[in-house]
């Protein structure tokens, strides 16, 4: 099956083909991306607060990102993977950010990197980008820079601050970056992007003229509840199916209706009988009862299996 490659976004862009992208951080999630025909996913740098238990992206390392990646590439067998660039590993000089680009490509096997920031990134992409390496660009409200923010705040709403978020843009387009997500910014702002850049825009909570979408998987299937970003639709309520899944495991255990005859294994008598005579001897008297319990158990279920042998037979 053929990767989709930045030139197949970039087309889709041209052909007006909405973008759909989500984000993933392991094997079984990305499988199951790839299966639904999404063409793009991210293992995002949020793998911090809604899987790892952060209140922020700014722990996450590099390993982290390496290690998750290389699950997601694995599990995706069509869409392009591209891999988040955590805090610290490319805003100390674009020296640094090559080195950790290219572990992140050669370790994970993903078709391209991610890093925040406008005008203040842009030699590091462009030194990516020829280097071969492809760069996703992200303006607007950039997690990593929740602290300079004083919170996870609307970006772009003054003429001053949205004259700041176009001109990020553009830096990152020239810079080549082959896409650029716009978050949490004014409809009108990322529309006013997206009209003036030649590369696919990916909105968060940048309304629906951008060239494609990007939810956050947790947010999206009702698996983070902790709160609900005004942005995030709920598609499913995923947490609710497992939590009802997990306390019918849990009362069926307590009630001895799990594991029955079906899902168990068993031996022939013959065997059962020729252990009860090797085994060691029963244990002292007051246990001897419970050990005799265990044997008639165990009988009263290998019964239980011979019937439901039985049935299947017929
Ligand atoms: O880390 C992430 O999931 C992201 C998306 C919110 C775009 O950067």
């Amino acid at each position: 099956m053929k990767r989709v490659t930045i030139g197949d976004l970039q087309a889709m862009r041209n052909e007006g083909t909405p973008i759909a992208m989500v984000t993933a951080y392991d094997h079984p999630t990305a499988r199951l991306a790839d299966e639904s025909g999404v063409p793009i996913l991210l293992v995002g740098d949020t793998l911090g607060m809604v899987v790892l238990g952060y209140d922020s992206t700014l722990p996450v390392t590099v390993d982290d990102m390496i290690h998750h990646g290389r699950a997601v590439v694995r599990g995706a067998k069509r869409a392009h993977v591209v891999v988040d660039m955590p805090f610290g590993s490319y805003q100390t000089g674009w020296q640094d950010a090559m080195r950790n680009a290219t572990r992140i490509m050669q370790e994970t096997g993903c078709g391209s990197v991610k890093l925040e920031g406008g005008i203040r990134s842009a030699e590091t992409v462009r030194r990516l980008v020829e280097a071969g390496i492809p760069v996703m660009g992200h303006v607007g409200l950039t997690p990593q820079s929740v602290n300079q923010f004083s919170g996870f705040k609307l970006q772009g709403r003054t003429p001053r601050e949205a004259v700041s978020v176009i001109a990020d843009a553009k830096a990152l387009e020239e810079a080549g970056a082959y896409a650029i997500v716009l978050e949490t910014v004014p409809t009108a702002l990322a529309h006013m992007i997206t009209q003036r850049v030649h590369v696919p825009t990916i909105g968060i909570g940048a309304g629906p003229f951008c060239s494609g979408q990007v939810q956050v998987w947790h947010d999206m299937l009702g698996l983070f509840e902790d709160f609900k970003p005004k942005h995030a639709r709920r598609f499913a309520e995923v947490g609710q199916v497992i939590r009802d899944a997990l306390t019918e495991y849990r009362t069926a255990v307590e009630a001895g209706t799990f594991p029955t005859a079906k899902e168990s294994f068993y031996m022939d008598e013959r065997a059962l009988k020729l252990i009860e005579r090797m085994a060691p001897p029963l244990p002292a008297e007051s246990e001897a009862q419970d050990a005799d319990d265990i044997l008639d158990d165990a009988r009263e279920v290998l019964e239980q299996s011979r019937r439901a042998q039985g049935s299947n037979a017929e």
